[in-house]
């Protein structure tokens, strides 16, 4: 009896599976980390099995790989700015006044807080419109604001950031929220939002300067093109550090 020499050819993917965004997307979604065999990421590109979306951050038009993913169809969706404040910075003024109130919630806590979690979303949807995902034109509006919804949702479910600090008004709405994580070197601003028709009296200044505590930085990820972001984090003492491109590649096509 003859041997079955059959070869078994281990094909590796370049990217990974993206869980969070294939769930909001309803298609296959991976992402992408630089560097990689591009010539393996062309052909998993083409391939008829190919997701649907691809992502992936880069350092800038510089970098060598900028050229081939283009060719691809990579596009820049938005350029991203990251700001720190040291952990020694001087303690932010209170703001007097307030019409709202501040409240910390942690995973933990988030039995309590359920009642609260639609309006948690409801913000994240209306109010995120300087993400990527808004700013990408192939990315539907309906699908880019489900993104921003489910990400801050997550939270109430154990799923993403492990402090959530909320603005209430006067009448419990919820008018602004700053969702937390907690690194072992610095604590990260991981989405954060006022209402709109509460801008600028003080929430996002107040569920910010909540978070911070001395001798730990703070960080936060905003987009280049979000001035009121960008005001907002060098009034409380924030720089920038640094920036990256996020490329978007969808499948089919060449815009
Ligand atoms: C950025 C954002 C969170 C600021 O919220 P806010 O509650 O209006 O901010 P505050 O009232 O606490 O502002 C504190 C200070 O930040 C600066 N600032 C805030 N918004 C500003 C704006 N649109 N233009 C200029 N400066 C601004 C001011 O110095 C302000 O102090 P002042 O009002 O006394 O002058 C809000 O505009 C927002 O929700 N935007 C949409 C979501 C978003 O972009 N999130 C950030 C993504 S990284």
């Amino acid at each position: 009896m003859g041997t079955n020499t059959a070869r078994i050819e281990m094909v590796t993917s370049v990217t990974s599976p993206d869980d969070f965004l294939t769930a909001a997307f309803e298609a296959p979604c991976r992402s992408l980390v630089l560097p990689c065999d591009l010539d393996a990421l062309a052909d998993e590109l083409g391939a008829p099995d190919a997701p649907d979306f691809v992502w992936t951050k880069i350092a800038g038009i510089d970098d060598p790989a900028f050229g081939p993913l283009t060719s691809m169809g990579f596009r820049i969706a938005v350029e991203e700015i990251t700001y720190e404040r040291p952990g020694d910075a001087a303690a932010s003024a209170p703001s007097n006044g307030h019409d709202f109130t501040v409240h910390k919630l942690t995973p933990t806590s988030t039995a309590q807080a359920s009642a609260i979690a639609d309006e948690v979303g409801g913000l994240a949807a209306r109010n995120m419109t300087t993400s990527r995902f808004h700013q990408d034109p192939l990315v539907p509006d309906d699908i880019a604001a489900e993104i921003k919804k489910r990400w801050a949702m997550n939270f109430f479910i154990g799923g993403r950031g492990e402090e959530m600090y909320v603005a209430s008004a006067a009448d419990d709405r919820v008018v602004g929220f700053n969702q937390v994580l907690v690194r072992p070197d610095c604590k990260v601003i991981d989405l954060i939002c006022t209402a709109d028709d509460h801008r600028r009296r003080g929430v996002a200044r107040a569920i910010v300067a909540a978070m911070f505590e001395p001798g730990i930085k703070t960080r936060v990820g905003s987009q280049a093109n979000n001035e009121a972001a960008d005001e907002f984090y060098k009034s409380l003492d924030f720089e920038p550090v640094g920036r990256a491109l996020c490329l978007h590649w969808h499948k089919g096509a060449r815009i």
